[in-house]
């Protein structure tokens, strides 16, 4: 069952084509408005085949611009949810979310904001984008990367936006189809004179990395990433050794003890006890992997994702949490 305290329901009341893979879903908390960072990201419940599936999608809106909540969508191929939303979703359903969440948010700066997306990576760069411009006197600049022009997600936000606030943003369009994949030099070059500026960052891993290396500094790098890659390795190199305590796990019907190895994260020992709990990003970033502490405690190395009220109610992100002294029991709701 979910728990009301992490799950609300919203009603889709609005959909809109962005592209042909892209959709934007304007939702309507039934609980009322909800606070939220531009930036931020809610995680999805989903039903897929009989089967519970989290996802996290960023907000495109932002609250100091707009009156609506929404997320856009990006067709995955053979991905199970967002096809699923793209293609299943209509006006009037109601979708399961948890409340805002998320620490790819706007930091103070007299600088310009410098964006760089790839593809669906465009949906909180937007959302800071808007926040920048309506709630700062400071510009905005895009290096915006796309497979070709017809991929690209919000070309006409965008181009209302740069009319709305004249000389204050700027967006470069990168069209593999056009010159190839980005690279390093078009990064510094695009950079310029700004290199104090804070980049924000976020689109598909080969493009994050090459971003991430190519800025010139000194400016501050934020980057959210949407996963997709390849799971991080079972178990993290550290010998099992004697340790007291047991970890239970509960995933659905299915109960399991397995005793502690130490260092070891929730989610890998979930794992080496033979079940496959939700994951995503495995970097405490996106709260796909969450579950409820119900005896014991655990430390999380990295918590990107879940709010105080959350982890003091006991939960955890099971890809960053080490079990403390003792047995544990953990509970993916
Ligand atoms: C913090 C955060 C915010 C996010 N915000 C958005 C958003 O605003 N809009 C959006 O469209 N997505 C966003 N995502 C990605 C989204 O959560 C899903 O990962 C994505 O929709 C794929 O899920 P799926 O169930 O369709 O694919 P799955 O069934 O999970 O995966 C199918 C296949 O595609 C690969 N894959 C999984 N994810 C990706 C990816 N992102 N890119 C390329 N290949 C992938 C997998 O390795 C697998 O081979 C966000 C992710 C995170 C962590
Ligand atoms: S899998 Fe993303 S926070 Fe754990």
């Amino acid at each position: 069952m979910a728990s009301p305290a992490l799950f609300r329901r919203a009603t889709v009341v609005k959909i809109v084509q962005e592209t042909a893979d892209a959709r934007t879903f304007v939702l309507d908390p039934h609980d009322g408005p909800f606070s939220y960072q531009a930036g931020q990201f809610c995680v999805f419940r989903v039903r897929v085949d009989g089967r519970d599936l989290l996802r996290s999608y960023s907000m495109s809106s932002a609250p100091e611009s707009d009156a609506e909540l929404t997320t856009t969508v990006k067709r995955v191929p053979d991905g199970k949810v967002s096809n699923w939303l793209i293609d299943r979703v209509e006006e009037g359903d109601e979708l399961e979310l948890t409340l805002p969440r998320g620490r790819f948010c706007l930091r103070p700066a007299t600088t310009p904001l410098l964006g760089f997306s790839g593809g669906s990576g465009i949906t909180p760069i937007l959302s800071l984008a808007k926040s920048t411009l309506a709630g700062t006197d400071r510009g905005v600049r895009l290096l915006c990367a796309d497979r070709d022009r017809d991929a690209a997600i919000f070309r006409s936000a965008l181009e209302d936006l740069a009319a709305r606030y004249p000389g204050r943003l700027t967006v470069v369009r990168h069209l593999d189809a056009d010159r190839g994949f980005l690279d390093a030099a078009s990064v510094r070059e695009f950079v310029g004179p700004d290199g104090a500026a804070d980049a924000y960052v976020c689109g598909p891993e080969p493009f994050m990395a090459l971003v991430e290396s190519a800025l010139p500094g000194p400016g501050r790098i934020f980057s959210e990433r949407f996963g997709g890659d390849a799971p991080a390795p079972l178990a993290d190199g550290t010998a099992p050794a004697e340790d007291t305590g047991t970890v239970t796990i509960q995933l659905g019907t299915k109960r399991v003890s397995v005793r502690k190895h130490p260092n070891e994260t929730l989610l890998q020992t979930a794992r080496r006890a033979g079940l496959t709990p939700p994951s995503s990003c495995e970097a405490g970033n996106c709260a796909t992997c969450m579950a409820r502490l119900t005896e014991g405690s655990a430390t999380m190395r990295v918590n990107d994702a879940l709010t105080e009220e959350e982890v003091a109610e006991g939960y955890v992100l099971t890809c960053q949490g080490i079990p403390d002294e003792g047995s544990v029991t953990v509970h993916y709701e």
